[in-house]
């Protein structure tokens, strides 16, 4: 096939973005715009700020994706976009860029399922000679989702688990702030991670407790964080910090450091626990479907985390002794939210034929 040359833009949430790919797995631009500073104060994506800062950004980050990959629009063969899920009124920003762009020049245009994009992207990023093979499982755990999905084909994917509550991510953010642990440039949930490895390898109450002998563990200074809705294929995330907010709450918000430390590990091997249980969980109903499982692909802004990928790597090895699963971790700036994605997801697409009117909606709830 002719070598295709994509334009694509991303903002269906906080991040503007905007990248230029070719089907020869080429990445010529990746423009990234985070607006996480804006957000903060909200302990959330609020709407409106989203919205009027992708409508400042967008042209500008369309601007550098070109002048990065030195080229000329018109040398773009297509343009695609985040056609959903997402917010709605930052859909359209990137929608409607998308389609004045591809009506004007009169190029071809595709509108991409995010979460299709953020499974595709190990096809972009992994050597030729370790692609996974179909049918495979994607972890994505970040601030936005958390989510396993089984991947049967290029354009089949089914929803095995996703949070009913909170995401992974925002849960790590708002432990590492209860727990005020120092400033990572990474964020708040690296930060909980470094402040874990800082410490004792085992849990520090539970050591001192198996020292002085037997304690309940009402007598112990760190909270029991459970871990929620066993043996259901789905996530929830709530619970784990509104554990630690009760506890903090009732000591005035004063802890030692040694108890701070306790939370932060309890926290982190809940959070990274839950992730097992489903994955195993996962793993065995899809045996049971007779569905071969080879490749886990993980991806999102907490598969950084050592700790969570040393357990992964255990839990897969537990549930699949005989047939090795292997784990596939992209890197993490193509594991965020960004438009390098959404152009590789388009590729097939376009070099079908297979492309979206003018005139076609967003979808700002999609299932996948
Ligand atoms: O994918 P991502 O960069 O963007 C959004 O989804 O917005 O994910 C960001 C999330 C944040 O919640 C951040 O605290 C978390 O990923 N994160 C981590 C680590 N690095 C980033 N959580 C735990 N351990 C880490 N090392
Ligand atoms: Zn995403």
């Amino acid at each position: 096939h002719r070598n295709l040359t994509v334009l694509a833009v991303e903002s269906s949430a906080d991040d503007t973005c905007a990248a230029i790919v070719t089907s020869e797995r080429q990445i010529l631009s990746n423009v990234v715009l985070r607006q996480d500073s804006y957000h903060e104060a909200y302990g959330g994506i609020h709407p409106y700020v989203a919205i009027e800062a992708h409508q400042r950004n967008m042209p500008g980050a369309v601007r550098r994706a070109l002048e990065e990959a030195s080229m000329s629009i018109n040398d773009v063969d297509g343009i695609a976009y985040t056609r959903g899920p997402g917010i709605g009124g930052c859909l359209s920003v990137g929608s409607n860029a998308a389609k004045t762009l591809a009506a004007a020049l009169n190029k071809p245009l595709v509108g991409v399922h995010h979460m299709q994009a953020h499974a595709l992207t190990p096809f972009l990023t992994t050597p030729v000679d370790s692609l996974p093979t179909y049918p495979f499982l994607t972890l994505l755990v970040s601030g936005g989702h958390t989510l396993l999905l089984l991947a049967s084909s290029p354009r089949t994917f089914r929803t095995l688990a996703t949070t009913l509550d909170e995401s992974i991510g925002r849960a790590f953010d708002k432990v590492s702030r209860m727990l005020s642990l120092p400033w990572s440039q990474h964020g708040p949930g690296a930060a909980l991670e470094q402040f874990c490895m800082s410490g004792p390898t085992s849990d520090p109450v539970e050591a001192e407790s198996e020292e002085r002998g037997a304690r309940s563990q009402a007598e112990l200074e760190a909270p029991h964080i459970p871990l929620p809705m066993r043996g259901r294929l789905a996530f929830s995330y709530t619970g784990l910090h509104s554990t630690v907010e009760r506890f903090m709450h009732a000591r005035g918000g004063i802890i030692d450091e040694h108890t701070r430390y306790a939370i932060a590990t309890r926290f982190q091997m809940a959070a990274v626990g839950q992730l097992e249980e489903k994955l195993a969980l996962g793993l065995r109903v899809c045996r049971r479907k007779g569905i071969d499982i080879r490749h886990l692909v993980v991806s999102g802004g907490v598969a950084s985390n050592m700790f969570l990928r040393q357990r992964l790597r255990a839990c897969l090895d537990g549930a699949s002794p005989d047939v090795p699963i292997s784990l596939i971790f992209p890197p993490p700036s193509l594991c965020t939210d960004n438009a390098v994605m959404i152009a590789w997801a388009s590729m097939q697409r376009f070099l079908a034929g297979d492309t979206d009117d003018y005139t076609i909606e967003l979808r700002s709830k999609w299932s996948v």
